[in-house]
């Protein structure tokens, strides 16, 4: 007999049919002669209920715990009881796979998202994380098929590479050599000549620089891999491995990158809200419930639909540096030094404090692109605005997030990149083939990196970063 999975048993034409289902138990209740038994598959956040005569395999009974993985053979009926419309009442059991209830971490209970961590496991077994895991699988299918649907194609760029995009020297070596037997240069520095590559390799932070090759003869590119930066930032919107989304595009500029973005995160979020109804209902009821425990100020404005509606419903506000600038040097909190980073120089970098602000005071909760960034701040392949102190650069702040996209048009002249990468001290014996782009046949072009983690938080609510990405890797934590 065939398995039908469990969302689709939801459905009046299996009523009366025999069927079979398999799951693992969520819970179970004795009222009695009768057990009734709440089974999930992972294929929708709804438990079915079994309902199972205690008569019929009374030895199996003790072992039906939550944890057990089971399949039933029975038949779909109108359930009588409260709560749910339709149930299975069983002919036969059988256990897959017992769970000890005096060993299984999961109990029908409200579990810690800090003690779920320490389980990440099992914790996709709970309802909250096989909400966010469906929806996080929608959001890439969803960037998929925009990307798709837009003429890009798919790249993927190297996970091992030679160079830093950023320049921020947040890197994870990549090597095979034997750490005491490290051979010295003379000049002192680690000779990696033996070395599995024959030079110094580390896990990429972008792949930014070789997505912009493949631009430069494809038109529309993107990449959607793994990242990794040796940060030490122990936050809630930090990983040391995350996911990122680097489209790239020939002949554009900036403000054809700014709604591409735009475009793609409506996009995204609006196949959610269509297609993981169930999903964010359930999160949705998950954050009220969360939010009625915590002060009236902490709690989110507006309830997760809502919010995400929110986003869909009005133009991103877009505005450049100076004018982000002007606006907190003469806001109430910076007067009052309320921040604890205070803006006065023109130059500075905004902090998340900053970006809280403008996104959720001065915009009420909209979308917010900041674009034209102090060169000093920002990467040395972002192009040179004809002022000589700004670059074409932009930043998506999300309320709650923070920035969630980084992009920019790229400096597309040989010489004037050329003067940046001096500047910035960034190897270009090492980069001769991002050079030698500008070398032949160059042409305008940019894009952007949108942080997967960072959507997948905002459209699920969640406020910590490890909770969206199934095993979390941050500083002093790489277990699993
Ligand atoms: O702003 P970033 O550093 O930009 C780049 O890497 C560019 N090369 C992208 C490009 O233009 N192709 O990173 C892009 C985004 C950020 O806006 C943020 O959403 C996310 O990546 N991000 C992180 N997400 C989780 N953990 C981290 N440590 C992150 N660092 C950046
Ligand atoms: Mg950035």
């Amino acid at each position: 007999m065939i398995r039908t999975e469990i969302k689709n048993v939801f459905d009046i034409k299996f009523l009366g049919k025999k069927i079979k289902i398999s799951g693992w138990v969520r819970f179970k209740r004795q009222s009695k002669n009768v057990s009734f038994i709440n089974l999930n598959d992972g294929s929708t956040i709804n438990n079915i209920q079994i309902v199972l005569n205690e008569d019929i395999q009374p030895d199996i009974l003790d072992l039906i715990n939550t944890g057990t993985s089971i399949s039933v053979y029975g038949t779909l009926i109108k359930s009588e009881g409260a709560g749910q419309e339709f149930e299975v009442t069983a002919k036969s059991v059988e256990i897959l796979g017992v769970a000890d209830s005096n060993q299984y971490p999961l109990q029908p209970k409200r579990h810690s998202l800090d003690f779920l961590r320490e389980n990440a496991h099992l914790r996709f077994r709970t309802n909250t994380f096989g909400a966010i895991f469906r929806i996080r699988h929608a959001l890439s299918f969803a960037i998929h098929n925009f990307f798709n649907s837009e003429g890009f194609v798919y790249i993927n760029t190297p996970i091992i590479t030679g160079s830093d995009c950023e320049g921020a020297g947040e890197m994870f070596n990549v090597t095979t050599l034997n750490k005491s037997k490290f051979a010295k240069n003379q000049n002192g520095s680690i000779d990696y000549s033996n070395d599995f590559f024959g030079k110094e390799t580390n896990l990429t932070v972008s792949g930014q620089l070789e997505a912009e090759m493949a631009s430069l003869a494809l038109g529309k590119v993107y990449t959607f891999g793994p990242t990794f930066r040796a940060e030490n930032s122990n936050t809630s919107r930090h990983l040391a491995e995350f996911w990122m989304i680097e489209p790239e595009v020939a002949f554009s500029d900036l403000s054809q990158i700014i709604d591409l973005s735009e475009k793609l995160l409506k996009y995204s979020i609006n196949y959610v809200l269509e297609n993981c109804k169930n999903d964010i209902f359930f999160l949705e009821k998950r954050l009220l419930e969360e939010d009625s425990k915590k002060k009236k100020e902490e709690r989110n404005p507006m309830n997760l639909t809502k919010k995400l509606k929110h986003t869909l419903n009005f133009d991103f506000i877009k505005i450049n540096y100076d004018e982000a600038f002007m606006i907190l040097k003469n806001s109430k909190p910076n007067k009052k030094k309320k921040f604890k980073f205070i803006i006065d120089q023109w130059g500075v970098d905004f902090q998340s404090e900053h970006e809280k602000y403008l996104v959720e005071k001065e915009f009420n909760y909209k979308p917010v692109v900041i674009t034209n960034y102090p060169k000093d701040i920002k990467a040395f392949y972002m192009r040179l605005n004809n002022d000589l102190k700004t670059v074409a650069a932009m930043d998506l702040l999300f309320p709650g997030i923070g920035e969630i996209v980084g992009g920019a048009q790229r400096e597309e002249r040989l010489h004037i990149l050329k003067n940046r990468m001096t500047e910035m001290k960034v190897n270009e014996k090492e980069l001769w083939w991002y050079i030698d782009s500008r070398r032949f046949g160059t042409v305008p072009h940019g894009g952007f990196g949108l942080g997967f983690e960072r959507l997948v938080q905002y459209v699920t609510g969640m406020s910590n970063i490890r909770d969206v990405i199934p095993f979390p890797r941050t500083p002093q934590n790489a277990e699993f």
